[in-house]
């Protein structure tokens, strides 16, 4: 598997967002697949988050003004949902499932090699950037306990060794 880094706007280019023509092209085929600008608003800001990397205040008001909605209500969903990076994330963002499944399987080992590993809790980043630490809850893949989603793509079956080579791979990166 070969997980992409996540490519990161840095702040001061995303303080104010304009849409370029492709930008508007593709919100506004999928403003046209929903009945209203509301509903077509999750889909619209995942695409922002795949083009930035994060959602911006600067995102917020552009997406708000393309959907004819308030920024506050963007602002509210956005918060609201924690798939939604509010601040640059690192390059690799590594959300352990710590429910049920993955926890009698060996989460818990997980997560402390983890912590141990990185230097790092949950909700932290280590200094260079590399790795973000999440927990979350069910990843929906609880027959291939343990898992970690790293950026887009799923880790199952995790043991200590594995994840280390996992690590070790994306460390080499750059
Ligand atoms: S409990 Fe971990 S994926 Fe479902």
């Amino acid at each position: 598997m070969s997980t992409r880094p996540i490519e990161v706007a840095p702040p001061q280019t995303v303080q104010t967002v304009t849409f370029d023509a492709t930008m508007d092209a593709r919100v506004a085929e999928l403003r046209q697949r929903y009945p209203t600008s509301r509903a077509a608003l999750l889909p619209v800001l995942w695409l922002c988050q795949e083009r930035y990397g994060w959602i911006s205040p600067g995102v917020i008001r552009a997406v708000a003004e393309r959907l004819a909605e308030s920024p506050a209500f963007v602002e509210g969903v956005v918060t609201f949902y924690t798939m939604y990076q509010t601040a640059p994330p690192a390059r690799y963002v590594l959300q352990v499932c710590t429910t049920l499944s993955c926890a009698w399987t060996g989460a818990r080992g997980l997560v402390a090699h983890l912590k141990e590993r990185l230097g790092i809790g949950f909700g932290e980043t280590t200094p260079d950037g590399t790795f973000q630490l999440v927990g979350v809850q069910c990843l929906g893949a609880c027959g291939r306990a343990p898992v970690i989603q790293i950026n887009d793509d799923y880790y199952e079956d995790l043991d200590v060794a594995r994840l280390d080579a996992i690590l070790d791979e994306l460390s080499g990166r750059r």
